[in-house]
C-alpha cells in the first residue's frame, strides 16, 4: 500500500464515481480506506478496489462506508427548534413560498424533517424542497422512506404518530403526504454546478473530510446560490470561521445569512 498504489486507486475511484479524493482530507481518508483493505485481507488499495468493483452490492457498501451516511430526524433538536421558531418564520416573511436545498441529505431524514416543520407552519403552501447526495444507493433509501426506531428517536411522540406508519417488521415508514414534498437528485457538491435562488440551504455533517479549500469553495457556491436574505444552516460543530470574508453575516450560531443589501 505505497503512494503509487494510493494514487492509482484515487484515479480509478474518480473515473468510476466522480469522487475526487484530492478534495478530501487525504491522510484521514487514506487511513479509513486502508483499514478496509486490511480488514478484507487484501494487499493493496487497487486490488481492493478491483475486487469490490466486481460486485454491485460490495461496491455500494464501500461507497457507503466512504461517505458515512449516518443521519436521523431532527438531528440536534435544539437547532431545529431555532429553525422552526425563528429562521423559517423570518424567511416566510421574505417569501411565502420557499425554495430549500438539503445538500448532502443522506437517508432523507433531514429534508423530511424540514417538510414536517413546514407542513405545520404553513399547511396549505407547496414549498420546494430539493434534497441531494453524492451516493445513489443512499438516495434510493431516502426515497423509500423507511426508518428504524433509532433514526426517529429525537422526534416528539405526537409527530412520530402523525407522520409515520409502522411496518410489519417494526420499522417506520414516512407517510406519502410528507414523502411527496421532496425532490431527490444525485449531486456531487465538489463537482457539479449549483442551482440558484434558494431561500434556505441546509448542509450539515457533510464536510468532515473536506479540505479547507474544498469547504471554502462550497460555502462560496452556497452564497451565490442564496437569494439576498437567504440562510445557510450548517452542522452543530461546523462553524464557518471566515464567513465574513465570503460575504455572509451571522444570523444565529450555525445559521449564516446572505445580506439583504
Ligand atoms: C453524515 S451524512 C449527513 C446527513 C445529514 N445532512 C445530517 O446532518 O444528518 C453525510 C452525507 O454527505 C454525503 N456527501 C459526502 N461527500 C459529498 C459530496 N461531495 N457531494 C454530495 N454529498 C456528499 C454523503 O454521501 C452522506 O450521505
Amino acid at each position: 500500500m505505497d503512494d503509487k498504489d494510493w494514487d492509482l486507486f484515487k484515479q480509478k475511484l474518480n473515473a468510476k464515481t466522480g469522487i475526487d479524493l484530492h478534495l478530501y482530507k487525504e491522510p484521514q481518508m487514506r487511513r479509513r480506506i486502508g483499514n478496509l483493505v486490511t480488514r478484507a485481507d487484501m494487499k493493496s488499495f487497487v486490488a481492493y478496489f478491483d475486487k469490490v468493483s466486481q460486485n454491485k452490492e460490495d461496491f455500494a457498501s464501500f461507497i457507503e462506508y466512504l461517505t458515512i451516511n449516518v443521519s436521523e430526524f431532527f438531528r440536534n433538536p435544539d437547532k431545529f427548534d431555532i429553525l422552526e421558531k425563528d429562521v423559517l418564520p423570518m424567511l416566510l416573511k421574505q417569501s411565502p413560498k420557499l425554495n430549500i436545498w438539503s445538500a448532502g441529505c443522506s437517508i432523507g431524514a433531514e429534508p423530511y424533517t424540514i417538510a414536517i416543520i413546514l407542513k405545520e407552519l404553513t399547511p396549505n403552501v407547496k414549498h420546494r424542497i430539493l434534497a441531494s447526495d453524492l451516493d445513489v444507493e443512499i438516495l434510493a433509501k431516502a426515497k423509500k422512506g423507511i426508518y428504524t426506531d433509532n433514526e426517529i428517536k429525537a422526534m416528539r411522540p405526537d409527530r412520530k404518530a402523525k407522520y409515520f406508519t409502522q411496518t410489519p417488521d417494526g420499522k417506520f415508514a414516512i407517510k406519502p403526504e410528507i414523502k411527496s414534498l421532496i425532490e431527490f437528485k444525485q449531486h456531487n457538491l465538489l463537482k457539479d454546478p449549483y442551482e440558484k435562488n434558494f431561500n434556505l440551504i441546509v448542509n450539515r455533517n457533510v464536510v468532515i473530510y473536506f479540505t479547507e479549500d474544498a469547504k471554502n469553495q462550497m460555502y462560496t457556491g452556497f452564497f451565490n446560490s442564496l437569494v439576498p436574505g437567504g440562510i445557510l444552516f450548517v452542522g452543530a460543530t461546523e462553524a464557518i470561521l471566515n464567513y465574513k470574508k465570503i460575504g455572509y453575516q451571522s444570523y444565529k450560531a450555525f445559521f449564516y445569512q446572505k445580506p439583504d443589501k
